[in-house]
């Protein structure tokens, strides 16, 4: 079958009795107990893992950043992996060293091995070229033990990582059922998205979302942005609010993250709907107030409920929403109440809708309202990425992967399109 892609994918490859590496992004969010609180990327990962039922199959994937609570080994993954893929999946507490290059070279057909935290190894939080990537420590002790590499991880498309790009250079590689589904819904959605184009841009990741809006300024694919999440302090002190060390985490980056969203207020402010209300804590309790009458002493939450109206209101109006990341700290339930809100417009809207990332999505599932959106994406970063127009790591290196497979005759027929 001709593909729509210049790379490779599961249709194009006789993998039968081969070895093949699988990168994975099962990241997903950690309770305080270390519990995994939402496994719909580990459920998505696991279609591509059905599918190599005849192959020795070794699965890696990060979790978390290194520093953050949500930076834990991928034991407790390993189950739930298995349950979903319906076979067993054993787990190892190496990445490249002896032990799993042992366990490695053991595998037989049919058997499954989930390696650990990819982001244990500080070589793999470096993004760089490809050809850098090649040269690492991880794909140079991994690559020989494979005959082919398949990437299916794409909610981390997005970045240019060893274990994501580094592989494609030197192994026969093509891409999983969940990279093939995510670039060809994703790309067939872009031509249809109407006019007024709105972006609710909620979560932590402050860098990476500050980085989106950037493109997309440049671009101009964007009609409003609205900005929560912890975009939203960042935002409000660029608009001459001086908020305290209570209010909101100041961490080293925050000054430098601050002088970028100014810039981006000088570039368009009628293209941001910033929050004209917050909720703070204060005694265990959510208290909405004015931005210009927030008390010092408590840490903001969520956007205020009459921001959470503007943003239902913005909703309506548009032609598309793309919606990713909570507005609030989403785990409680009292500062969910604003994203609760928000989604509910989406769900309500008849424009062309999208969501993303894990919290949406189980919010979504809550509501009972996943068939009311047109669709919903594993991915954060990459999806916003992709759609601000910028060209994705994933597509480069999988198609350099291509070029390997065409050498190495691993294809199934010579009826590849692209
Ligand atoms: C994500 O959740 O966006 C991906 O897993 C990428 O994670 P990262 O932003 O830590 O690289």
């Amino acid at each position: 079958m001709a593909s729509q892609f210049r790379f490779l994918t599961l249709d194009d490859v006789d993998l039968e009795g081969r070895r093949v590496l699988v990168r994975v992004d099962i990241n997903s969010p950690i309770g305080s107990e270390g519990e995994i609180l939402d496994e719909n990327r580990i459920k998505e990962a696991s279609v591509t893992l059905r599918e190599l039922a005849n192959c020795k199959a070794v699965v890696m994937s990060h979790q978390g950043r290194p520093g953050k609570s949500d930076f834990v080994s991928l034991e407790a993954h390993a189950a739930l992996l298995e349950k979903h893929v319906g076979r067993p999946v054993k787990f190892i507490d190496d990445v490249m060293g002896p032990a799993a290059r042992s366990e490695i070279s053991k595998l037989k057909d049919g058997e499954v091995l989930l390696l650990e935290n990819t982001r244990l190894y500080s070589e793999e939080t470096i993004e760089a070229p490809i050809e850098e990537c090649a040269k690492t420590f991880l794909v140079r002790k991994l690559s020989p033990l494979f005959q082919a590499f398949i990437h299916d991880a794409f909610p981390a498309a997005h970045r240019s990582q060893p274990s994501l790009v580094g592989f494609a250079y030197v192994l026969p590689s093509l891409a999983g059922r969940l990279v093939e589904k995510e670039l060809r819904t994703l790309n067939s959605l872009m031509p249809k998205l109407r006019k007024p184009i709105v972006y609710v841009l909620g979560g932590a990741k402050v860098g990476d979302r500050l980085e989106v809006v950037e493109t997309l300024a440049k671009t101009g694919f964007v009609d409003k942005i609205v900005v929560g999440g912890l975009l939203a302090p960042v935002f409000l002190e660029a608009k001459g609010l001086k908020l305290s060390n209570n209010n909101v985490k100041k961490d080293k980056g925050f000054n430098g993250y601050v002088e970028r969203a100014r810039r981006l207020l000088q570039w368009r402010e009628d293209v941001f709907l910033l929050p004209v209300d917050v909720a703070v804590e204060k005694n265990g309790e959510r208290v909405d107030c004015p931005v210009d009458e927030i008390p010092e002493g408590y840490a903001i939450k969520d956007v205020g409920l009459e921001t959470a109206e503007l943003i239902a209101s913005e909703v309506q109006r548009a032609g598309s929403v793309i919606a990713n990341g909570p507005l609030g700290v989403f785990e409680e339930e009292e500062f969910a109440k604003a994203t609760i809100r928000v989604l509910k417009a989406i769900a309500d809207s008849k424009s062309v809708t999208i969501i993303s990332g894990g919290h949406l999505t189980t919010a979504l599932r809550r509501l009972n309202a996943e068939d009311k959106v047109t669709y919903t994406s594993t991915a954060g970063g990459a999806l916003l990425h992709l759609l601000a127009g910028r060209r994705l790591p994933i597509v480069d290196a999988l198609e350099l992967g291509r070029i390997n497979a065409e050498k190495l005759k691993v294809l199934r027929t010579n009826n590849v399109g692209g």
